[in-house]
């Protein structure tokens, strides 16, 4: 799964329109291989912003967090598939029968088009959540939010998701408990020197990918920068550094 720093660094196209989209995905084009749309972007322009990044080559990863019953849950995978997305979320906390059948309809709808089905991704406690507000909305049961984070990753793997969604704080613990195979995507990544935004615990590019993220995502310090190029290949860098790529 790990190649090079440019397989595993994401930019989030967190913005509100295709143009702009568009703008980005031209200006990182040369560099830059993966790249998210997440509900922001989607809404707005739909399935065209999808499009913008497959018609450039480029790997897609759908960020909706789909969250339903099973069958609902079901027919959007299937449908990201025919968008030819590569990764795409939802919430584990939907249950095991919904994520076991996206995890059959994202094979199924990937069978009958020949492609590779695309990795599922499983968002478990959203890091907007502190300790007591959890509590107010699952009641942790004298659980730890560590503890609740693995549970639900372990039970997304049993369920057939490839990996989690996870805090520069939890790469290690999701890692240890389920299996260096069991894909780490990790946002909250800040470069050397830059400002947090509204990320409360942060990495460095370079810090997260030696901790074990798969694929870090960003996006305010690629897509807010005065020259988005250069900031996307200050970040490959460090991730070369770390990784030795
Ligand atoms: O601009 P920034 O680098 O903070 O963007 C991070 C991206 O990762 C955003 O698209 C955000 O929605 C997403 N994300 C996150 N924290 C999570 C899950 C997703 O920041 N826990």
């Amino acid at each position: 799964m790990r190649h090079g720093p440019a397989d595993r660094l994401i930019v989030a196209l967190d913005v509100d329109t295709l143009a702009e989209a568009e703008r980005l995905l031209d200006i990182l084009s040369p560099d830059v291989e993966i790249f998210k749309i997440g509900s922001r972007l989607f809404t707005a322009s739909g399935p065209a912003a999808a499009e913008a990044v497959k018609a450039r080559g480029k790997r897609l990863f759908l960020d909706l967090k789909f969250h339903d019953i099973p069958n609902t849950v079901a027919g959007g995978v299937a449908a990201s598939v025919e968008l030819g997305v590569d990764m795409l979320t939802l919430h584990t906390t939907g249950g095991e029968a919904m994520l076991r059948s996206a995890q059959i309809a994202v094979e199924e709808r990937a069978r009958q088009l020949g492609r590779q089905p695309p990795l599922l991704l499983g968002v478990t406690v959203l890091t907007s959540l502190d300790g007591p507000a959890l509590e107010r909305v699952w009641g942790l049961k004298g659980r730890s939010l560590e503890e609740e984070v693995i549970s639900l990753a372990l039970m997304a793997k049993k369920a057939g998701v490839d990996g989690v969604v996870a805090s520069p704080r939890e790469i290690r613990s999701v890692k240890d408990h389920c299996g260096d195979g069991f894909a780490v995507v990790t946002p909250g990544i800040r470069p050397t020197g830059g400002g947090s935004d509204d990320q409360v615990r942060t990495m460095t590019p370079g810090e997260a990918v030696a901790e074990g993220a798969d694929f870090i995502v960003v996006g305010r310090p690629i897509v807010r920068a005065s020259d988005p190029l250069e900031a996307a290949r200050a970040i490959l860098g460090e991730m070369g550094e770390a990784i030795g790529g």
